[in-house]
């Protein structure tokens, strides 16, 4: 993997510090602290349960900005599925938020790391990546999955998070061209940030 690490203050209205990692086919991943239903993306992922009933977190943020009609399409899904697995995803459109797409993931709840997370949370990037390209999505953000209310720790979920996207980002048929972290609050970005540059340091061009 090659790539370039680049550091960006001030970045723009919807949020306020940045970190850019580009990797040599020019696919990006940037990780921003922000508010994920406020930055214009074609799809933005959000951290769902596998009922699709809606919640707090950010899952009621996007339900909130989106409005009523994202909750009417998971209604129409939940007769036909029944429920969305943990470490899969399903679409909607997204109603009024800046974006073409939600797709709802559902990552799974924290024990002890020992029953499945890792794979189930890798999952639900997977899938979302998938999602977004038989839609021919360029641009999608993701909220860092699991690590409110279903206990991940941060650090763990946040390597999960980057590696599962740079190796998909380094296909080179992949057709995203653009992946954001959303960081809700500076710790949570500040870990994303540290591990970005940790871990993709040594592949800096
Ligand atoms: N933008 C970006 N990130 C956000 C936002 C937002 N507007 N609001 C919250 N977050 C962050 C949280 O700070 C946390 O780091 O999203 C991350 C995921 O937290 P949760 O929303 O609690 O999601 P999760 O841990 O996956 O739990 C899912 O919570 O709301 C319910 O219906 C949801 O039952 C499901 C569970």
């Amino acid at each position: 993997m090659i790539c370039r690490i680049r550091w960006k203050e001030g970045g723009g209205v919807n949020y306020h510090t940045a970190m850019e990692i580009e990797f040599a086919n020019g696919k990006k991943l940037r990780l921003v602290q922000g508010d994920i239903t406020k930055i214009r993306v074609d799809a933005i992922v959000n951290a769902a349960n596998s009922a699709l009933v809606g919640g707090g977190g950010v899952d009621g943020a996007i339900h909130r900005a989106g409005g009523p009609g994202i909750m009417r399409e998971l209604d129409a899904i939940r007769t036909q599925l029944g429920y969305c697995p943990t470490g899969s995803a399903v679409a909607t459109g997204a109603g009024s938020l800046p974006a073409q797409y939600v797709f709802h993931a559902v990552g799974p709840v924290y024990h002890d790391g020992h029953h499945g997370e890792p794979a189930e949370l890798e999952g639900c990037y997977r899938k979302c990546l998938e999602l977004a390209e038989e839609r021919g999505v360029r641009t999608i953000s993701f909220p860092a999955i699991s690590t409110g209310a279903y206990g991940y720790p941060g650090a763990e979920a946040a390597r999960i998070a980057t590696h599962t996207v740079a190796r998909h980002l380094e296909k080179p048929e992949t057709g995203v061209r653009e992946v954001l972290f959303v960081l809700f609050d500076g710790g949570s970005y500040d870990l994303h940030a540290a591990i970005a540059a940790a871990d993709f340091r040594n592949q800096i061009k």
